[in-house]
């Protein structure tokens, strides 16, 4: 059942942090791997690893927000690969400011990337999944779509991870009918370089989480698995948190 070797996935922002973790644990399940990065530095890095595990990867220096590029990446993917069973959309960024200060450019910077991003790669992933009748897309939302964080603000990020949320329940109820199912992981708070820009505020993060520590990239690898195999084929629309315990209290 959850068996996904041989199958073609895509992985945006895995050129560092949870993306590179995740493009590695589907390599290492014997996915072969098309990365959509805008640091091309790292995303060479990461194929270079998956190469080594003996599967097949690629990198293509795509914005999320700019449909032209990530259009070419999308289709040099599916030339590549001959089809798209599995859509990872991870990549994303964080701000940490008061919404009272935050400026048009900022605004636009996190609500972006970060959902309209998303939604472009998810349509750009349909083009080639909706004519398969199968395949299936997992987007990176957070915990942060559910909850409001403290001690640090960060409005629009929150509102674009509620977003993803949202975007992701609409278009599993739209696709469905064609085979392509939609889900979404919420990350609590992960160590990777995005939260250590924040790392002064790492003992208040985990004493507000039961657990009393920061995930791990690693600890999110089963669900991912999971949700890009047949294991879950019931499941579709579904947000699911992985928090140490966070939103439960
Ligand atoms: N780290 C956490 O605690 C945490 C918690 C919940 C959700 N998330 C989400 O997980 C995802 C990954 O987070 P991370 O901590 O690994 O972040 P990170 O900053 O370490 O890595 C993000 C990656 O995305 C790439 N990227 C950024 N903008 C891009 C763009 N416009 N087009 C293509 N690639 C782009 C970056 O180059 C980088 O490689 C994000 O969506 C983030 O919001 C993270």
């Amino acid at each position: 059942m959850f068996d996904i070797s041989g199958r073609k996935a895509l992985v945006t922002g895995a050129g560092r942090g949870i993306g590179k973790v995740l493009a590695l644990a589907l390599a290492e399940a014997g996915c072969d791997i098309s990365i959509v990065e805008i640091d091309m530095k790292n995303a060479a890095a990461v194929v270079e690893e998956i190469r080594e595990m003996g599967r097949k990867a690629f990198a293509f220096e795509a914005d999320v927000t700019k449909k032209d590029s990530l259009r070419k990446a999308f289709e040099g993917t599916q030339k590549e690969f001959g089809r798209l069973d599995i859509c990872l959309n991870n990549a994303g960024v964080c701000i940490h400011q008061s919404a009272e200060d935050t400026s048009e450019k900022d605004l636009n910077h996190v609500v972006d990337i970060n959902l309209k991003g998303v939604f472009f790669c998810c349509q750009e992933a349909s083009r080639i999944m909706i004519p398969q009748k199968k395949g299936t897309i997992i987007n990176i939302a957070s915990m942060s779509g559910t909850i409001a964080n403290v001690p640090q603000k960060q409005a629009h990020y929150n509102a674009s991870k509620a977003g993803v949320i949202m975007l992701t329940k609409s278009l599993a109820v739209e696709w469905a009918p064609y085979g392509v199912r939609v889900n979404s992981i919420s990350p609590g708070y992960i160590r990777t370089e995005m939260t250590l820009m924040g790392g002064q505020m790492f003992p208040a993060w985990e004493s507000l989480t039961p657990m009393g520590r920061l995930g791990e990239a690693s600890e999110l690898r089963g669900l991912v698995i999971y949700l890009a195999s047949d294991a879950s084929s019931f499941m579709t629309g579904s947000d699911i948190i992985i928090d140490g315990g966070y939103t439960a209290r």
